[in-house]
């Protein structure tokens, strides 16, 4: 039986390809996307979940939910990595959509309607999952699973020095979120970051007279050059797939359980994950399994294998 899944997404090219790969793959239920604000605004990331559906047209049509602004504002975006549409600048139509459900109502519906049996995958800041916590505070014990892509443990942040962009967007509600009692596994920039496409894997998507194949082959190109101006890098990297692989193929992934939490506040630590990696019995209790080591060969193989099954008669 095909696993229920909640993506929820501030795309975002990293994200947009971690939902064609998700809705096109037999061994996923999506039941929901849901956008949350991030690499751009709620306005445009909701426009972006709508686009990327509407563009590679999906077997099966998931519920949608639309993202508002976190609480206390967004210091950071992604705008001058995956340009101003957060979709490589690519121009693309979408209809207006009216009655999208707000983001945590289509996730509160959806988990109560299965409970124990949905995984969310967060791909963005915390937001929408903190505010689903909110409106119905019994949900963190029927949440089946959330794996969170974001933090960092051994490496630096990418905003800050100590802050992870996810985090840093939205810090009270990733905090929020880490101190639930769900089952969470992190994915963090230490698994994230050596998972590099190469100009030469465009080769190795679907072809562009398939729909996820146009939609990608249109948003890409920006982000090469974007990654070479920005960092020096011959490649682009794709972290939100990543966690779509580690849930795919644990056996990709080593992991620790470790206590983590999010600090809120401090002037240069804001964003920063902390994790308690001490031994002994000092140490706080483990609240969430967090990947630590990664298998980069294997999940890029699973990541393009991924992209190619986004066609139409792949099922
Ligand atoms: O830290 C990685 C995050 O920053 C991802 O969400 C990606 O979309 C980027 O903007």
């Amino acid at each position: 039986m095909a696993r229920k899944v909640i993506l929820d997404v501030d795309p975002g090219v990293d994200d947009a390809l971690a939902v064609c790969m998700a809705l096109f793959d037999p061994r996923l239920e999506v039941v929901a996307v849901t956008a949350v604000a991030g690499n751009v605004s709620a306005e445009q990331a909701t426009r972006n979940v709508q686009t990327i559906i509407e563009q590679i047209d999906p077997p099966r049509l998931p519920r949608i939910g639309c993202a508002r602004e976190p609480d206390n504002g967004r210091s950071a975006d992604g705008r001058h990595i995956f340009g101003a549409d957060g979709m490589g600048n690519a121009d693309f139509e979408v209809a207006e959509l009216h009655h999208i459900h707000p983001a945590e109502k289509v996730i509160c519906d959806e988990v109560r309607a299965a409970p124990d049996s949905v995984t969310i995958l967060a791909l963005g800041p915390l937001t929408n999952i903190a505010r689903a916590l909110d409106r119905d505070p019994e949900l963190a014990s029927i949440i089946g699973r959330i794996v969170i892509r974001g933090g960092a443990v051994k490496v630096g942040g990418n905003v800050t020095a100590a802050a992870e962009f996810n985090m840093f967007c939205d810090p009270e509600s990733a905090h929020r979120v880490f101190r639930s009692p769900m089952t969470k596994t992190l994915v963090p920039l230490d698994v994230t970051n050596p998972i590099i496409m190469t100009y030469a894997q465009l080769d190795e998507l679907p072809p562009d007279t398939t729909p996820a194949g146009r939609l990608l082959r249109r948003m890409l190109p920006h982000c090469f050059r974007s990654h070479r101006a920005e960092f020096g890098l011959e490649g682009m990297r794709i972290h939100e797939p990543v966690a779509l692989a580690a849930l795919l193929h644990p056996e990709l992934f080593q992991a620790e359980s470790m206590f983590g939490d999010v600090e809120t506040r401090g002037e240069l630590t804001m964003g920063a994950t902390v994790l308690d990696r001490r031994t002994g019995r000092k140490r706080e209790r483990p609240n969430m399994e967090v990947l630590t080591e990664v298998d980069v060969v294997g999940v890029m193989d699973c990541i393009l294998r991924g992209l190619r099954g986004a066609v139409p008669d792949s099922k």
